[in-house]
């Protein structure tokens, strides 16, 4: 039999064996489980940075080039239509000195580092590194800003931190079947509501 009381920040043994009780006489999480720190980080890696989440709406860079800076997790990403027609989330980090290379929204074609001027293709494929010519080693076409698994489901840009995650559409067919009749593909954005949240 295993003994081992299981542990997490923030949370003593007493307070976790109670929740995990059985319904009829388990307890809420404590207060401390929305406000602490180190079990947030904990969240984050186990279950937030392996789950599917909603970061945009297509619709929202309707034409090729178009982009929105966020940051997810603490990493600084941006939401792009390519000019191949494809959205994607990538990282907006500079591979050469880690400068941000977007902020805000907009439309490019290239996202010109303002460092030293390194480039970037709308699928975040480097194609242009000035100076670094003759370098032993270094080739542009090895170079490309890392991508998020990413998905369009019903309009939404959903995406995954996690590589190997199943995708995420055979997981809610459910849920499609439910919103059909909203047709929430043909949804626009008329407002937009910002939150502070200072809570796990
Ligand atoms: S930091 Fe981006 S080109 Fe140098």
């Amino acid at each position: 039999m295993n003994t081992h009381s299981p542990t997490l920040p923030g949370l003593s043994a007493e307070e976790l064996s109670r929740v995990a009780g059985p319904l009829k006489d388990a307890w809420t999480l404590p207060p401390t489980a929305y406000t602490d720190s180190d079990l947030y980080d904990l969240e984050v890696e186990r279950i937030m940075r392996k789950s599917w989440l909603p970061v945009g709406r297509a619709e929202q860079v309707p034409n090729p080039g178009d982009y929105i800076c966020f940051t997810l997790y603490d990493q600084p990403l941006m939401l792009v239509r390519g000019t191949d027609g494809a959205v994607r989330v990538m990282s907006r980090v500079c591979l050469h000195r880690a400068a941000p290379i977007a902020e805000g929204t907009g439309n490019r074609k290239l996202f010109s580092c303002p460092y030293h001027a390194w480039s970037y293709a709308t699928d975040g494929q480097l194609v242009r590194a000035p100076l670094m010519e003759g370098a032993e080693g270094f080739e542009e076409k090895n170079c490309k800003l890392p991508n998020l698994r990413s998905e369009i489901w019903d309009g939404f840009v959903m995406v995954n931190c996690d590589d190997d995650a199943e995708p995420f559409a055979p997981q809610v067919t459910t849920y499609q079947k439910t919103f059909s009749n909203y047709k929430l593909d043909d949804m626009v954005i008329i407002k937009t509501l910002e939150f502070d949240s200072p809570w796990n």
